[in-house]
């Protein structure tokens, strides 16, 4: 057997240009997957799936500061690098990306992007600038990585939508694949920040994703959504759950669903205690 090879740590797109010269110059397509580090299942899953698509992967590790709002967990957000590291060796990723702040956004940078109007219901209404933050964060890493594909999670389904805009508005040949959302054996999506998550808070989580599993079979039963929608706010916020949006959307576009016209989803955001969860689920068909 083959001697595994070592997984190669760079700091500097420099260094994942000369990591990266041998693959390309050997035909092998490249994937990268973003990630802001803490890696878990869901993780897991979009480099499974990048492995399945391209010869080599790449995962890029950085808690993006343009992202989060004021009095966002920036600073709490977990770094576990040690335990990443081993993931990503046990995994068999080919190179992990880990840039400073400084290497991805030096203080000349003039390139912030706007996220346009798929960000603004839902996430992008509860976190301003926050998409916007994303979107001028992914071209760096596009600009600096030139990866052939990128796997982005549903989990962030509005994130991979305004993804897929900004590569068609930028005429980039880098194909978006979208992997499904992940969930624990319990049913709640599985999230970084489920870690902040008491016993007690983790049992009150849980009615996010079955009111969700609820309402989306309602609906495709032909009920009416702004009816629906209303019956699992008021179900979430008697759990003790704080909803920030529970909206029937079109998938393409995000507009309100008016009508059953597939594909639909259901998006929800809530606050269990300090801890904000996103969750969404397709409307399935009847
Ligand atoms: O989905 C995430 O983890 C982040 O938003 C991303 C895409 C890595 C950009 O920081």
């Amino acid at each position: 057997m083959a001697e595994q090879e070592k997984l190669v740590i760079a700091h500097s797109a420099a260094q994942l240009k000369a990591a990266a010269r041998s693959w390309r110059e050997a035909g092998q397509r490249l994937a990268l997957v973003p990630t802001m580090g803490a890696l878990h299942g869901a993780h897991m899953a979009l480099i499974e799936r990048a492995q399945g698509l391209a010869e080599r992967t790449m995962v890029s590790i950085f808690v993006n500061p343009k992202q989060f709002g004021p009095g966002e967990d920036f600073e709490k957000y977990p770094r576990p690098q040690e335990q990443d590291l081993r993931l990503l060796r046990q995994a068999a990723v080919d190179l992990v990306f880990m840039p400073s702040i400084e290497q991805m956004f030096p203080p000349d940078f003039a390139s912030d992007l706007k996220a346009g109007p798929l960000a603004e219901p839902l996430c992008g209404r509860h976190r301003p600038g926050h998409f916007d933050g994303v979107v001028t964060l992914v071209a760096e890493l596009f600009r600096q990585t030139e990866p052939d594909l990128a796997v982005f999670g549903e989990k962030d389904f509005q994130q991979l939508q305004i993804i897929r805009r900004l590569v068609e508005s930028e005429n980039s040949p880098i194909e978006i694949v979208a992997a499904p959302l992940v969930r624990d054996p319990d049913g709640l999506a599985v999230s970084s920040r489920n870690a902040y998550l008491s016993d007690k808070q983790r049992r009150q989580a849980l009615n996010l994703s079955g009111t969700l599993s609820m309402l989306s079979a309602r609906a495709a039963e032909g009920q009416p959504l702004r009816e629906l929608e209303r019956v699992g706010m008021a179900a979430l916020g008697k759990a003790g759950l704080e909803v920030e949006y529970l909206e029937f959307r079109r998938e393409h576009d995000l507009e309100l669903a008016e009508n059953l016209l597939r594909p639909l989803r259901l998006f929800a955001a809530a606050r269990v205690g300090p801890t904000r969860l996103i969750d969404n689920m397709p409307v399935p068909t009847a």
